[in-house]
């Protein structure tokens, strides 16, 4: 049996983690949070992708077992770190996470081990930073140890794609390295792609995402054009949406949330100025996004304004607060931008949403809808939970206000849609 250990116990470890051991090698979850680990190892799941009783599986068989102590690092043949790389307050990359874990492994690196690392980051990462630090342990990087990158491309909460049915780009910083990250993610992962370098991999996560937040940014600009314009954007969208070539779909929504588009963007934009070059579209459409909060709320004033209801003093009932439907993920969502901006306008903020059940940053808990629908002034509907019946929002509110389209196909005289 193969043990590999995966530093980093949330939404890509874990996953990581099932797909390991559902291929019978044993995985090694390495966190700092102790009540994490602890949860771990009863088999109390918290991410959502991989349910309590497949995890319980998984620690019963002693295929998955979760740590604090990086000692236990000896015992792997290969480490992947899937580490947060958020930004820092000046939105510049913030490698400190990464960097300080790297640190701590160095110390018990072993000869022939085999490093990956999974985070999103820019091109130069593995090779530029990971691997000086790794290197203090004596031993050399694609001679005495194997480094590579492979990004993580889990999409949480999807069904039909998978960390395992996922391709899994692999680029090592030699040959052999490149050759043992193959061999290891294929015995897990149903294909993997090889590329020549780190830096090739890195980009290509980043590529895959800028993609997402430049073509976000499109459709939302496209939708405030659309509502001065009066026509209908989803409409537009679904007509585009038709052409079987040389177009892909996207929709507006209330702005771009998550771990990973908001944030990784501005990871090349910051290597690129690096060198002397300015990533305009890349910020623009970050740019873009940004904004897209500002105009829902705008967008709120003027329909409460339609029912000659100021925002100061309204009861606004935010349907959804997750970054997406069907997670509970809060990370960048932009409702959190929402409510705050609301709350300095002097709305009386309440939310429904059944992943999450308590906003403690704003001392709110998730509301009972049947009580709060005919009561507040309007309902907005934020996130497209599939659990939340809008039929029905749109029967008992008095207006609503909907962001994702959700409700196309009703038409209703308390019915106003992005
Ligand atoms: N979440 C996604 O959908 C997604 C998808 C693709 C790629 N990524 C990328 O994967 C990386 C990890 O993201 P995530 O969403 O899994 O993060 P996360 O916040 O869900 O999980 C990170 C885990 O690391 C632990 N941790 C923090 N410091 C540690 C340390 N020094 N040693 C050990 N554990 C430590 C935390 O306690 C936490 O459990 C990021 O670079 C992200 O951009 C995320």
């Amino acid at each position: 049996m193969r043990t590999i250990a995966i530093v980093g116990a949330g939404y890509v470890g874990v996953p990581l983690a099932h797909v390991f051991a559902d291929a019978g090698h044993k995985a090694l979850l390495i966190d700092v949070v102790a009540e994490r680990v602890e949860q771990l190892n009863k088999g109390d799941s918290y991410i959502e992708d991989v349910p309590s009783d497949v995890l319980k599986r998984h620690v019963d068989a002693q295929l998955l077992e979760a740590t604090t102590d990086y000692g236990r690092l000896r015992e792997a043949e290969a480490i992947l770190i899937a580490l947060p790389t958020p930004l820092s307050d000046q939105r510049e990359p913030d490698l400190t996470i990464l960097l300080n874990a790297a640190e701590e492994i160095a110390p018990h690196l072993q000869h022939g081990q085999l490093v990956v690392l999974e985070s999103t980051t820019y091109p130069g990462t593995t090779r530029e930073r990971i691997a000086p630090i790794l290197e203090k342990s004596g031993l050399k990087a694609g001679e005495s140890f194997h480094l590579a990158f492979s990004p993580e491309r889990v999409d949480p909460g999807r069904e039909d794609w998978t960390t395992k049915t996922t391709p899994k780009v692999v680029g090592g910083m030699t040959d052999e390295c490149t050759r043992r990250a193959v061999d290891l993610y294929s015995s897990a992962v149903d294909r993997v792609v090889e590329v020549t370098s780190p830096e090739a991999a890195e980009l290509t996560k980043l590529l895959e995402n800028i993609f997402r937040s430049v073509n976000i940014a499109l459709v939302n600009e496209l939708a405030q054009l659309c509502d001065r314009m009066d026509i209908d954007v989803w409409e537009v969208v679904d007509a585009a949406g038709t052409k079987p070539f040389g177009f892909m779909r996207f929709d507006p929504g209330p702005g771009m949330g998550g771990h990973c588009l908001p944030i990784d963007p501005f990871y090349l934009a910051f290597k690129a100025r690096e060198h002397d070059f300015y990533t305009e579209f890349v910020e623009l459409a970050g740019k873009l996004n940004q904004a897209q909060p500002h105009f829902c709320v705008e967008k709120i004033e003027r329909t409460l304004n339609d029912a000659s209801k100021p925002v100061r003093g309204s009861r606004v009932l935010l349907l959804g607060v997750a970054y997406k439907g069907g997670v509970g993920d809060l990370r960048e969502a932009p409702a959190l931008k929402i409510i705050r901006l609301l709350r300095d306008l002097g709305a009386d903020i309440a939310y429904h949403d059944p992943h999450v059940p308590e906003l403690s940053e704003f001392g709110l808990k998730s509301v009972d809808l049947a009580a709060e629908l005919p009561a507040a002034d309007i309902a907005c509907i934020i996130t497209a939970h599939p659990e939340v019946d809008h039929e029905r929002v749109v029967r008992e509110a008095q207006l609503v206000l909907d962001f994702r389209g959700v409700t196309r196909g009703i038409t209703a005289p308390n019915l106003v849609r992005l």
